[in-house]
């Protein structure tokens, strides 16, 4: 149920108009302690759920011990046992789901680049619950009825496209679904039809934007105000980039597959510091990726979630294997934030023992002039020892010496920040691989 607007300051677009004062819905306005209530409510039901129902989960609970019924605080659910990517590979393809077959209406599945593909599934009341939170999310974004959204998430098994086109229809939207691919059409369809947001990944959005500037088109004359992106990770670099390019407010948007799709977490455009995480529907919690200990919040960790109204698919303490941190909420008080996502645990490139992830490289190239925001890492050996080349386009005109300095510049910024040495080739412009979707910016010839 939306509610009347309520007197709050005004957010603007980049160019100074005003959005109209935001729309919350009931659980949007509810207090940390009513979340919790119905966090815990919803919490023991899922359990039961999620026993009675798939045989994985029952296993895992009698071999850790426990029964629903153990569950009496929120804290209590840290005695259950975690659920993996594994665990739904072993169960591929409908084994970890909880209801009889013809009662889910959809399936989505990852694209499995190793081994099997996840595969997940929703009855009516999921769907309609994701199209309620991908629309809360597209609000809280500055999106409003009447808005015309274009959407550039891939459509088809990966939740991208239809979770974001769903989710822009219940908010009232009109829905441009316009997939991936054919980035000069994008173009033109956004100058003809004038789009106020656009839905993408930030890698997607660069290259919609060099496509801009080819046709000769200035992106910051265009219709659209607001960009939501997400499914891969991005810095505050990033957003400065597509900002100031595009004139437009950039907010995060996060979610994966299994535990629902995009809309899981989202950022407030009026506050922009991090996003909040639906917390009626998902219950967050930050563990240690090695050990598995819960951790405090605002301690930096895994991210471990565990479905509140799942019925098709529900999930106990997933293991999202994503980076972050939990904080209070700020523009929503119910509900914690998460800080944007460093990387996945699994995108952690080890550098002669050093930790590094692609998103504090991506902070160094995003803030050295000279350089376009196009970059690939790669991995080599060289003797015994791991090394790193970051490929980097130069900035279209920028000559010799600029390129140089911008290269030296790049490989300081790294070894101070970061700690390693890094060798940096300036590229030519428009040389590098164009993101289509998700980018995959790590090139790793390690073993070969
Ligand atoms: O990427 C769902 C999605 C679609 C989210 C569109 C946002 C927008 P998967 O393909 O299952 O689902 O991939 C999930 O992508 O575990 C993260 O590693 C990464 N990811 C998603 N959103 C973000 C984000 C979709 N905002 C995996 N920042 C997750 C960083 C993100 N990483």
């Amino acid at each position: 149920m939306i509610s009347e607007p309520t007197a709050r300051a005004d957010v603007r677009t980049r160019r100074g108009e005003p959005l109209p004062a935001d729309l919350l819905d009931d659980a949007e306005r509810m207090s940390r302690e009513e979340v919790r209530d119905l966090q815990l409510r919803r919490l023991r039901q899922t359990l039961r759920h999620a026993y009675e129902n798939v045989e994985l989960y029952r296993k895992k609970f009698d071999g850790a011990g426990v029964t629903p019924d153990d569950c009496r605080t929120l804290e209590d659910l840290a005695r259950f046992p975690f659920t993996t990517k594994v665990d739904l590979r072993e169960t591929y393809p409908f084994g970890m789901f909880a209801v009889p077959m013809p009662e889910v209406r959809r399936i989505h599945a990852s694209s499995g680049t190793t081994g099997r593909p996840t595969v997940v599934g929703y009855t009516e009341n999921d769907l309609s619950n994701w199209a309620d939170l991908v629309a809360r999310s597209i609000r809280a974004a500055g999106g409003r009825p009447g808005h015309k959204v274009h959407i550039s998430y891939g459509y088809g098994l990966f939740t991208g496209g239809l979770g974001a086109h769903y989710g822009a229809e219940r908010a009232g939207c009109t829905v441009i679904p316009a997939s991936g691919g054919m980035t000069a059409r994008q173009v033109q369809i956004i100058q003809d039809f004038e789009p106020e947001i656009i839905m993408v990944t930030p890698s997607y959005m660069l290259t919609l934007l060099d496509e801009f500037e080819r046709q000769g088109v200035d992106p910051r004359a265009s219709s659209l105000k607001v960009g939501i992106f997400g499914a891969e990770p991005w810095t505050e670099e990033m957003r400065r980039e597509i900002e100031e390019r595009m004139d437009i407010h950039a907010v995060d948007i996060y979610g994966l597959s299994e535990v629902m799709g995009p809309g899981v977490a989202q950022e407030c455009v009026e506050t922009k510091d991090g996003l909040h995480v639906w917390e009626d529907h998902f219950l967050p919690e930050v563990v240690d990726p090695l050990t598995g200990e819960s951790l405090a919040d605002g301690t930096e960790g895994e991210l471990v979630f565990t479905s509140l109204t799942k019925e098709a698919l529900p999930v106990i303490r997933y293991r999202t294997r994503d980076l972050t941190r939990l904080l209070p909420g700020t523009a929503r008080t119910g509900f914690r934030r998460i800080e944007k996502i460093t990387g996945r645990c699994d995108d952690m490139i080890i550098l002669r023992g050093v930790n590094v992830f692609p998103t504090q490289i991506e902070e160094v190239v995003l803030r050295t002039p000279g350089v376009a925001p196009h970059f690939q890492i790669l991995l080599t050996k060289r003797g015994r020892m791991d090394h790193m080349t970051v490929r980097v386009e130069a900035r279209p005109g920028a000559g010799p010496e600029q390129r140089e300095s911008a290269g030296r510049a790049i490989a300081k910024g790294v070894k101070d920040g970061v700690g390693i040495s890094v060798e940096v080739a300036v590229v030519e412009p428009e040389s590098l691989e164009r993101s289509l979707g998700k980018l995959r910016r790590v090139k790793d010839q390690r073993e070969a």
